[in-house]
């Protein structure tokens, strides 16, 4: 199986970044861990992080070519605007988990919506950097959309 993590703008400063809110662990980290928990559960994993909507929306196009079965996806800031990436992810026959480190409902009402939320199979917001484990878990049991 084959699995996408999409990381959103500003989520490569994790670490500095408000680490009250993000966690002291830098991106690099993280994807090491999950790099092995991987491999663990016999999963390839590919991960990619981006600042910019359009390089967000060209990789989940291009997902199906690289044989991706699910996408996990942390759209950052992009949550609560991009009709961009939910179109694109409407237009990929592939399954995706929606995650986030601080849990968005606790927050700023204007991170209360998500533009994916409803078009996701699931969303885990609120456990830090374990919100990717627990979404690697999950994703063995994704059906391929119809
Ligand atoms: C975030 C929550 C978003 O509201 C925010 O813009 C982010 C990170 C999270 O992981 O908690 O950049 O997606």
């Amino acid at each position: 199986m084959k699995v996408l993590i999409i990381n959103g703008p500003n989520l490569n400063l994790l670490g500095k970044r408000e680490p009250d809110k993000y966690g002291n662990e830098s991106l690099e980290q993280i994807n090491a861990q999950l790099q092995r928990h991987a491999k663990k559960n016999s999963i390839e994993l590919e991960t990619f992080q981006s600042n910019h909507e359009g390089e967000i929306v060209d990789k989940i196009q291009t997902a199906k070519d690289r044989g991706i079965d699910a996408i996990i996806i942390n759209p950052a800031a992009y949550t609560h605007t991009s009709v961009a990436i939910r179109d694109a992810l409407l237009s990929v026959n592939i399954p995706s988990i929606e995650v986030h480190l601080s849990n968005i409902y606790k927050r700023e009402e204007f991170r209360h919506h998500s533009m994916i939320s409803d078009i996701a199979a699931g969303q885990i917001t609120g456990f830090g950097s374990k919100g990717y484990f627990l979404a690697l878990d999950a994703v063995k049991d994704l059906k391929t959309k119809s």
